[in-house]
């Protein structure tokens, strides 16, 4: 197939060759912001004289036309095309004639692929907050219904303090607000238009960046032609806060699948985020949850695969730089095809606050109260812990546990001990003794809501 830059070759090149260079299978989801992208470089050529105006107006309604018949359907993109840069700029050339070849003035492939992909990604992170945000909600509504339940509070995946399932929950929320504090930090890094660049050392033509900058909504210009042409950051900062935000996902994910556990039983997933087995009829699996986990390991690729085609590229466009949008695409879609499915998930979970306060009931979780308590009688901490540690101990020798202990085992160890240890160590004032900011009690608590759902409005 001969080329739009044929000249220096015959433009010639073998079927495999055309297969193995072309991108239009994945950059051709940038059509809108290529065209985009190149009715504001037509006006700008427009208005700075560099074409006339009346052949910016024509290339504009070109485009434009372009643009709707693609949206239609009535035009169909060529597969056989290089890629969506070329193809659209052939349709116009078609379309216009002569006209259409002026399009291209003052600019090269690779500052309108840089601008494209910056386009793009930029709308990808405003169509993702409001995903993340729409998990923040399910998971802040849970958390308000279950605000005062008791549950273990873990580490080492053994039971260390009771906590609320609210409180807990809201943990959530925190990782997911600062999620959607990076996705709009790296819009803001994002949000300078290297278009101008040219091919990497600027323009002899009098062009003016900032008018285009400014019409395809950006902040300001990447100040360096080479950096506008080369740099790809903002991609890999946004692979690496979606990595971020999958790893908070997947955690969450892989405590839900405990939780549906038999062993746990503290929720049940809805029916819709479930699979039975094609051989073990009891069977309700967490599939949804154990993809997200899974998932999670595919946008960690998607980053280190693009940190790896840039690591030793020399300045400034190369072809590698291709291989910058599938991973990209790849990392957004999984992400949001995740939130999606998570939010609607935890909204509809059915959570059981008798299991979890069951499973709070064993374990000696409040030992620490216990021990508090010995403080409170005068005694040194570390004391306090020993003795504490002892009634633990008599407790698994007796088969019991500290609430059912009587009085008098604990003034064997303690003769500080009084009638009153029963209330200390109850779950419910371990929980709302807990009056330290940010801590599980029922203030911090209301608190955290209502600052998650201010965050949220923000
Ligand atoms: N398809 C190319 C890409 O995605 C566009 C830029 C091509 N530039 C070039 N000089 N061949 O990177």
């Amino acid at each position: 197939m001969s080329k739009l830059w044929a000249g220096r070759t015959d433009g010639h090149t073998s079927q495999l060759a055309d297969d193995f260079n072309s991108s239009i299978r994945f950059d051709c989801r940038m059509y809108e912001q290529d065209i985009k992208g190149s009715m504001a470089h037509a006006a700008m050529l427009g208005a700075q004289g560099i074409i006339t105006p009346a052949e910016a107006d024509q290339l504009i309604a070109g485009l434009s036309q372009i643009l709707a018949d693609l949206q239609s359907g009535a035009l169909e993109i060529d597969w056989q095309a290089e890629d969506i840069h070329m193809f659209v700029e052939q349709v116009l050339t078609e379309r216009l004639g002569d006209v259409g070849k002026k399009l291209h003035t003052a600019r090269s492939r690779n500052d309108q692929v840089a601008l494209d992909f910056r386009l793009t990604l930029r709308d990808e992170i405003d169509g993702l907050i409001p995903l993340v945000k729409a998990v923040i909600t399910a998971v802040t509504d849970q958390a308000e219904l279950h605000k005062s339940d008791i549950m273990p509070g873990y580490t080492h995946l053994q039971r260390a303090q009771p906590v609320t399932f609210g409180h807990h929950l809201l943990t959530y929320a925190w990782m997911l607000l600062r999620d959607i504090g990076r996705l709009q930090d790296t819009r803001k890094r994002l949000n300078l238009s290297p278009i101008g660049s040219c091919a990497l050392a600027g323009t002899t033509y009098d062009t003016d960046r900032y008018f285009e900058a400014e019409q395809l909504g950006f902040d300001g210009i990447v100040e360096n032609s080479m950096d506008g042409v080369s740099d790809r950051d903002f991609a890999l900062e946004l692979m690496s806060a979606l990595s971020i935000l999958m790893m908070h996902l997947s955690r969450f994910s892989e405590e839900i699948i405990l939780w549906s556990s038999w062993e746990f039983r503290f929720i049940a997933l809805d029916d819709a985020f479930t699979t039975g087995s094609s051989i073990m009829p009891q069977k309700k699996n967490s599939d949804m949850a154990e993809l997200i986990r899974g998932k999670t390991g595919r946008v960690y690729g998607d980053l280190i695969g693009l940190l790896a085609t840039m690591k030793s590229l020399p300045l400034a466009y190369n072809k590698d730089m291709q291989e910058d949008k599938e991973p990209a695409f790849d990392a957004v879609d999984t992400a949001k095809m995740c939130l999606q499915v998570l939010a609607p998930m935890v909204a509809t979970m059915k959570v059981f606050p008798e299991n979890m306060k069951k499973a709070a009931q064993q374990g000696f979780i409040n030992a620490t109260d216990l021990a508090d308590y010995l403080v409170k009688k005068g005694m040194p901490f570390r004391d306090a812990y020993k003795v504490s540690g002892k009634l633990v101990a008599r407790c698994i020798a007796d088969g019991t546990v500290l609430e059912d202990l009587p009085l008098s085992v604990y003034r064997e160890y303690a003769d500080v001990f009084e009638e009153d240890v029963y209330e200390e160590i109850s779950l419910v004032t371990c929980v709302n003794k807990r009056i330290s900011a940010g801590g599980t009690g029922i203030a911090s608590v209301e608190g955290q809501i209502a600052k998650v759902r201010q965050a949220l409005e923000a």
